[in-house]
């Protein structure tokens, strides 16, 4: 998918509770603190939505990104309010313009489902790090979909023989393992960091509808748009009308890729 058309919206549509948000960097913070791990390198740094925070916490955070617009409202959010610490230029995950061991821990956020070959970005990432660098993969939940119509969504896409499934990573399952084929292991901290919203389905609809989501872009337009409108359908049978909120629960979830143990 190509994140440009979204860029504009991006911020709006992948929105995380800040208290969690902040439990989760001060957990990375006190595990692997910017006076050990100063140099952060983050593929996939879209608009700075993750970089700019962790800027703010002490890292020198450098990105990259292949998209141009999602990197220009980076661009302007530092012209706004300057951030010393954030560098980023456009590159490929998959190529990085990096010399070896240049970063001491990378983050990657919601990125590797979306690069075909990501076991290439995965080295590449491993390449630019020192030798005993983390990688801190971290998930947000988007904040801004109901997980029931994104269930149903891909169902729906299933029975027209579309899976819907991204090009990149498709499971944890494959990161784990990848990373013990690579002789490191795998921490992951689930169900620790969590909140409710309150989503307006309608609402949720029409950002599906817009491709406001990387996995609504995995069919072709006349399925997707026949999908959303068999959902709206069941939808509105089943709440009446779709002008109803219902509550989501989003959880901040961390997987550290860590070297072996000594
Ligand atoms: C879902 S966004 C995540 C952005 C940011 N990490 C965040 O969580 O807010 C995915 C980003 O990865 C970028 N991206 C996709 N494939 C890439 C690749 N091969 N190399 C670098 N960036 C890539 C997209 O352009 C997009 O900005």
């Amino acid at each position: 998918m190509n994140f440009d058309s979204i860029a504009s919206v991006y911020d709006d549509t992948r929105v995380y509770d800040e208290d969690c948000f902040n439990a989760v960097l001060d957990f990375i913070t006190a595990r692997f603190p910017p006076s050990s791990y100063r140099k952060l390198f983050e593929p996939g740094i879209g608009t700075g939505r993750i970089a700019i925070p962790f800027a703010a916490r002490g890292y020198d955070v450098t990105g990259v990104d292949i998209s141009d617009e999602m990197l220009n409202v980076l661009s302007g959010k530092l012209r706004k309010n300057p951030v010393p610490r954030v560098t980023f230029q456009k590159a490929d995950a998959t190529h990085l313009p990096f010399a070896d061991g240049v970063f001491d821990i990378a983050v990657a956020v919601h990125v590797l489902h979306l690069i075909r070959d990501w076991k290439k970005a995965m080295e590449e990432v491993f390449r630019v790090l020192r030798p005993d660098g983390p990688i801190v993969f971290l998930y947000t939940g988007t904040g801004s979909e109901i997980p029931d119509i994104k269930v149903r969504y891909r169902e729906l896409c299933a029975e027209r023989g579309y899976s819907a499934s991204h090009i990149g990573m498709k499971t944890a399952a494959e990161l784990d393992d990848y990373v013990t084929g690579i002789g490191r292991r795998i921490e992951r901290l689930q169900d620790r960091w969590r909140w409710k919203i309150r989503l307006g389905i309608d609402k949720t609809l029409a950002h599906m509808k817009s491709h406001y989501y990387s996995f609504t872009n995995l069919a072709p337009e006349d399925v997707h748009l026949q999908v959303l409108k068999t959902i709206e359908h069941e939808l509105t049978e089943r709440y009446g009308n779709l002008d109803v909120e219902v509550d989501v629960s989003i959880q901040i979830n961390l997987a550290l890729v860590l070297p072996a143990r000594g």
